[in-house]
């Protein structure tokens, strides 16, 4: 095989990124990364004022260089729009992170059926809808693609009570992924998850965590510490570029060793 330089293998100059998540947290990050490898990048996210906010700052950097849509992603016609957005604006899509997703801690004692149904609509039906729509975009610009799904530790091993609904849906994500990797390699289109552990985001530190849980999840992560939500950037950065050409339906566990115990 032909060897390719490093700067080619990561570089995404003249490709699409649609980001879901994307305004704050670990899809932030990820917008960061994609964006400074050089690809065009669509934010869809419920918080307006922070997409512009980042949107702003990628513009500063390269004129042009990302647009924003206020998309609930549960919603087939706000991701149908969304996709639109990076064909309109950019021309096209290469790659597509799914990120946006919800954690509220509810035990089942007192876990309703509309809490529970919010997070399979939001975690697992989001994915689908996403990950559909974008395969359809890419098999018929013929020029493959790759979908990142951030996932969780939670898809494989529970790592908290409180936690059902939530697990449920990223067992299914994961579930979903690998096989829909099996049914599009031969175009190929690769499909590849991240698997985190405890990352510092708003909505952990800032949202479902009080600092008595904060404590009780670092005391389990062997690496005594949660992970930046760049850490996550750089693996989304791989699994979207060419230096994960052979890697698909493949779960990156990024977790400071978190699941080892
Ligand atoms: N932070 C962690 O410790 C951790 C660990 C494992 C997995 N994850 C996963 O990483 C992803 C991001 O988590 P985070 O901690 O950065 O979250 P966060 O709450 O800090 O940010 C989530 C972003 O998603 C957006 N969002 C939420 N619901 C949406 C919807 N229905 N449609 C569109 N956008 C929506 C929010 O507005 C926000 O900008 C999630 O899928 C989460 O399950 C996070």
């Amino acid at each position: 095989m032909e060897t390719t330089s490093l700067t080619q293998l990561i570089n995404l100059s003249g490709k699409t990124a649609v980001v879901t998540g994307g305004a704050m947290g670990i899809g932030a990050a990820i917008v960061r990364r994609l964006h400074e490898a050089g690809a065009n990048i669509v934010i869809g996210d419920l918080a307006q004022d922070k997409m512009d906010a980042l949107a702003g700052e990628l513009h500063a950097l390269r004129a042009g260089s990302a647009a924003t849509w206020l998309c609930d992603v549960s919603k087939t016609e706000d991701i149908d729009a969304l996709m639109k957005v990076a064909g309109d604006t950019f021309g096209g899509l290469d790659i597509l992170v799914n990120n946006a997703g919800i954690y509220p801690m509810v035990p089942l004692s007192t876990m309703t059926e509309e809490q529970f149904a919010r997070v399979i609509d939001v975690n697992l039906k989001g994915v689908f809808l996403g990950t559909k729509r974008a395969a359809e975009i890419m098999k018929e610009q013929g020029r493959g693609g790759s979908i990142v799904t951030v996932c969780s530790i939670d898809s494989l091993h529970p790592s908290a009570v409180g936690l059902a609904a939530y697990d449920a849906s990223k067992h299914g994500v994961w579930g979903f992924l690998k096989n829909v990797a099996l049914e599009l390699a031969e175009d190929n289109i690769r499909v590849n998850g991240i698997a985190p552990g405890g990352v510092a985001t708003p909505g952990t530190h800032a949202g479902e965590m009080n600092e008595e849980m904060i404590q009780q999840f670092t005391a389990m992560i062997p690496m005594k510490r949660f992970g930046d939500p760049d850490e996550m950037g750089r693996v989304a950065l791989f699994l979207a570029s060419d230096l994960s050409s052979y890697l698909t339906g493949s779960l990156i566990v990024a977790d400071g060793g978190r699941l080892l115990r």
